[in-house]
């Protein structure tokens, strides 16, 4: 198959250049983008004149027939033919002749393919915002099902005060509430026409971009032409986003793993989500949380390879830039496999909340509450923290839990201990004290999964 750019040459592509050049085994999948792009500007060069309308017809409907055999999986790949805009360019002009050869008229693929990437980028955002809010929405029913059972807070992995399980759903909660915004908001930057920028310059034909820009439903076109074929920064935004994503994911896993083995024993994940061992029969793995978190590490790799890859481009087009597809295809596929698996993961695990509630007896984690009791008394805070470390030093010795201090053992400590130290120690007490916008008591947490939901919505 000749070259479509094969006039200024003599002779024939080296053979490993063709292996190195080729992109059509992974950039064929932006067809039916490609496609879309190429028929609304082939409709702008019919109603501007700058080919005639029946060519323009002509053009749309072989780009029909085309996307249709691509479709249902009838179409030959060239890879001699590079990528899929020449792919397709080819197969036009085999189908319908002469008016295929106008389609590129006032178009370079330098600003095809920034439009291609763009429309795909979009929909696959869309997805994902779809999928967060899927997601969110299982994660909110799971928080409201256990919102009350209470387990450990920890800091440095080190039990520190009580929480609510409702309370630590509802942190992940507001971070992918977050992911959601950062997606539109990206989606606000990629939504912008680039066709019409051409090779690099624009072009002398009289083109309507406000027109294509319309029919692809961008919401502007590109203000610079050079700008337009040559960055990628809304790819890299797009990855930094899905990058964020799958760290809150990945720290959610870590827990889901953690809070699954038996020293934990907070939680059980559904059979359908674990895998055995072909030798301990015993064992019943996390490995789609396993899985998730390492994933985690190709996204960042992408991201990282997307920076490297723009560093040192001068404007405008470079060939490096093809190297952006297998990264943002990477980052696009894997992000949303892991978010489809954990929302269907979610609802398959089951909680023990008796096992919570043990661990959250342990660790002195009422000490803070101890502190502040004697605040509430007139002792200065530095004062009260050293005395609750002295009764918690006593406690270990003693080989005891705060709650098993009598009266009498919290008086040889301090007179300001009276009676009502019992009921400061209850966990529900603990908790329900933490009573603000953004703590821990029931009523608050409550009511912040409540608003997260309309926030879903919304
Ligand atoms: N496959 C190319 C890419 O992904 C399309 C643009 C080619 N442009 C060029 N001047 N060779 O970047």
């Amino acid at each position: 198959m000749a070259k479509l750019w094969g006039g200024r040459f003599e002779r024939t592509t080296d053979r490993l250049v063709e292996t190195l050049g080729a992109s059509v085994a992974f950039d064929a999948r932006l067809a039916p983008w490609d496609i879309r792009a190429s028929i609304a500007h082939a409709r702008m060069l019919g109603d501007t004149g700058i080919i005639a309308r029946a060519d323009a017809r002509k053009i749309i409907r072989g780009l029909n027939d085309i996307a249709r055999d691509i479709a249902k999986v009838a179409f030959a790949w060239d890879p001699a033919l590079e990528d899929v805009h020449t792919n397709i360019e080819a197969a036009l002009v085999a189908r319908i002749g002469d008016a295929g050869k106008r389609l590129h008229t006032a178009r370079s693929r330098n600003d095809q393919v920034a439009t291609d990437v763009r429309l795909w980028l979009r929909d696959q955002i869309d997805a994902v915002i779809g999928m967060i809010r899927e997601f969110c929405g299982n994660l909110l029913d799971f928080a409201e099902k256990h919102c009350e059972a209470v387990l450990p807070g920890f800091t440095h992995l080190q039990p520190a005060q009580p929480v609510l399980l409702g309370h630590h759903l509802h942190a992940y909660v507001e971070m992918f509430l977050r992911d959601r915004d950062r997606f539109a908001e990206v989606r606000e930057r990629v939504n912008v026409l680039p066709l019409g920028a051409a090779a690099l310059a624009g072009t002398p034909h009289p083109i309507d971009r406000e027109q294509v820009a319309r029919e692809l439903g961008f919401r502007a076109v590109a203000a610079n032409s050079m700008d337009a074929v040559s960055d990628r920064d809304y790819l890299i935004e797009f990855c930094g986003a899905a990058a964020i994503c799958m760290m809150h994911l990945s720290r959610m896993c870590e827990e889901l793993i953690l809070w699954s083995t038996p020293r934990f024993g907070f939680i059980e994940i559904g059979d359908a989500f674990t895998t055995g061992s072909s030798i301990m029969p015993q064992k019943k793995n996390p490995d789609v949380a396993e899985l998730v978190r390492g994933k985690t590490a190709r996204v960042y790799g992408d991201l990282m390879a997307l920076l490297t890859l723009m560093k040192g481009l001068p404007l405008t087009y470079n060939r490096d830039l093809q190297e952006d597809k297998e990264q943002i295809f990477d980052v696009s596929d894997t992000l949303q496999v892991c978010l489809a698996v954990m929302t269907r993961m979610l609802p398959s695990v089951r909680v023990n909340a008796a096992a919570m509630r043990q661990a959250a007896l342990e660790g002195f984690m009422e000490a803070t509450d101890v502190a502040d009791y004697l605040v509430a008394r007139g002792m200065p805070f530095r004062e009260a923290h050293e005395l609750v470390g002295k009764i918690v030093l006593q406690c270990i010795r003693d080989g005891k839990r705060l709650p098993d201090m009598t009266l009498k053992e919290f008086r040889e400590f301090s007179p300001l201990f009276d009676k009502s130290i019992s009921e400061t120690l209850r966990l529900e007490a603990v908790v329900r004290r933490r009573d603000h916008p953004g703590g821990t008591a029931p009523r608050r947490v409550r009511a912040a999964l409540r608003r997260a939901r309309g926030r879903l919505r919304g």
